[in-house]
């Protein structure tokens, strides 16, 4: 990274070096100078500008996180190409921002968007009221809002993520591009293996772009069924992007996997080499797991490290097949653009969730080193036992004039509606069930929860998590701890589609 950005520096003065100083800059005066008229050519040194984008970070001083995010319509690179794109900052994905527990964070939000939006940080435990994570917030284009919340002394570390969630236009916004990884750093970086293993970011997301860079609207069916997908795969802004690992060495990947992607299921696998999970959502796992693959929904994230210990070599990350739905298939890739000649140069060949794609590329370096696992990580508490069980149903039905809606309980997302109360500082257990035709994941602001049962079988991996899948037929038995704050606030099915078509309650936590 540093030597790219280095020869990336001293192309000063050149055209590309002023769109990267522009997308650097939060100041929309710098911004404004790339017109239309002026959009660069491609050029070759293009992907040093998208390696920067993919490590832009903002860290917190002094306690203190002073930021402005600027929402706004306009050119970013994309897999070396110019697209238009809703951005933060002029960057896809959003920059990184990252804390420390008992930081206060003050971000400025402009919205240059042509539409209204907000922002929710996903994952957070922090007030979900007021100016701090209120999803129920509206800035209309142009307005200017000051987020303001401190991050609690004892949060736990771990990769979380913000992105627009304006009921109805949630997917819209997703899919055009916004979404950044939020990091609380803490004990879990302190521990000394993880802590020398080298850490990379890797932001998962699909997009679906024409000739002239313009995200493609995708048909109303998908949109209604299965959920929007992009068929162009990225990761970072980029595609199939490559990561060094010495032999004998560990590396942290934080698939991050903030799963910035508004509706695609992802299933990974590292060629011949396991991943060992060492966090999810919620933080740390109590030691590693070692794992073949990694289902990731939209809105997980996971943390795992790798061991370089086979034959030095390139290896590919891959997204393998996953049936997410019968209806849903039909919705998928070739609605979109697959014999229609539209995709041109942005086509990838991945239209459908039922073929195999290479991600990124794993690439022993020739250095050498050695480090090992971790054998214990960050003790995972027990929950007591519920005061309550409640449950929930997930489906959705055809509503006349409207066309599809998604319910939980049958009920469609109404905001002044309370689908449930809960007291503070009691434990809840939530039964939740699909009794539909295509998967749910099913997402919690707020407060985290374990998973304790799956179709009744008792869950073997005690984890702290804010999304779970729900497959179809199925039903998942979480546990919630209602913690520190009051308030209302809601789950969701995190395909943003469903969400946005009803698949959303209101819980009111009071204390
Ligand atoms: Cu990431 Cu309510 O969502
Ligand atoms: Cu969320
Ligand atoms: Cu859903």
């Amino acid at each position: 990274m540093h030597l790219n950005r280095r020869k990336f520096l001293m192309l000063g003065g050149t055209f590309t070096g002023a769109v990267l100083l522009s997308q650097c800059a939060s100041d929309s005066k710098t911004r404004s100078t790339i017109s239309q008229s002026s959009r660069p050519q491609l050029v070759s040194n293009s992907k040093d500008v998208s390696e920067y984008i993919g490590t832009k970070k903002l860290t917190s001083k002094n306690g203190q996180l002073d930021v402005t995010l600027d929402a706004r319509y306009g050119e970013v690179n994309l897999i070396d190409r110019q697209a238009r794109l809703f951005n933060y900052n002029g960057l896809v994905p959003g920059p990184r921002l990252e804390v420390q527990p008992g930081d206060r964070v003050r971000l400025q939000f402009i919205n240059n968007l042509p539409e209204a939006t907000n922002l929710h940080y996903h994952g957070l435990h922090i007030p979900p009221t007021g100016n701090a994570d209120n999803i129920f917030l509206n800035i209309a284009p142009g307005e200017k809002f000051t987020y303001e919340f401190t991050i609690p002394q004892d949060h736990r570390a771990g990769t979380f993520w913000y992105h627009p969630h304006l009921h109805g236009s949630t997917a819209r916004q997703l899919f055009r591009g916004l979404a950044g990884t939020i990091v609380v750093r803490g004990e879990l970086d302190e521990i000394p293996e993880v802590k020398s293993a080298h850490e990379e970011f890797l932001v998962i997301k699909d997009f679906s772009i024409d000739d002239d860079g313009e995200i493609v609207t995708p048909s109303n069916h998908m949109v209604q069924m299965a959920g929007r997908e992009g068929s162009l795969l990225t990761v970072n802004g980029k595609s199939n992007p490559t990561f060094a690992i010495p032999s004998g060495g560990l590396l942290r990947w934080r698939i991050a996997i903030a799963n910035a992607s508004p509706s695609r299921f992802y299933r990974l696998s590292l060629e011949n080499h396991p991943f060992y999970l060492i966090a999810t959502d919620g933080g740390s796992l109590s030691e590693p797991v070692e794992m073949s693959q990694i289902l990731l929904t939209p809105g997980e994230r996971v943390d795992v490290l790798i061991r370089g210990d086979r034959e030095p070599g390139r290896y590919r990350l891959f997204n393998l097949p996953y049936d997410r739905g019968s209806m849903g298939m039909m919705g998928d890739g070739g609605m979109m653009g697959r014999g229609r000649g539209m995709m041109g140069r942005w086509r990838n060949r991945n239209n459908n969730s039922d073929s195999t794609e290479v991600l990124a590329t794993l690439s022993y370096d020739g250095k050498t080193q050695t480090q090992s696992l971790p054998q214990k990580l960050i003790p995972v508490e027990t929950l007591p036992e519920p005061q309550t069980t409640k449950r929930f149903s997930m489906n959705h039905s055809m509503s006349p004039g409207r066309g599809m809606v998604f319910l939980i309980n049958g009920n469609a997302f109404d905001p002044q509606r309370t689908d449930t109360q809960a007291q503070l500082n009691t434990v809840e257990d939530w039964e939740i069930t699909n009794t539909g035709m295509f998967d749910h994941p099913f997402h919690l602001h707020t407060n985290y929860f374990q998973i304790i049962s799956r179709n009744g079988q008792p869950e073997t991996l005690n984890a702290w998590k804010d999304t779970v899948l729900v497959p179809i037929g199925e039903t998942v038995r979480i546990r919630i701890p209602f913690r520190d704050f009051t308030g209302k606030t809601v789950y969701h099915c995190h395909i943003l589609d469903h969400e946005d078509l009803g698949m959303m309650g209101v819980v009111e936590i009071s204390g």
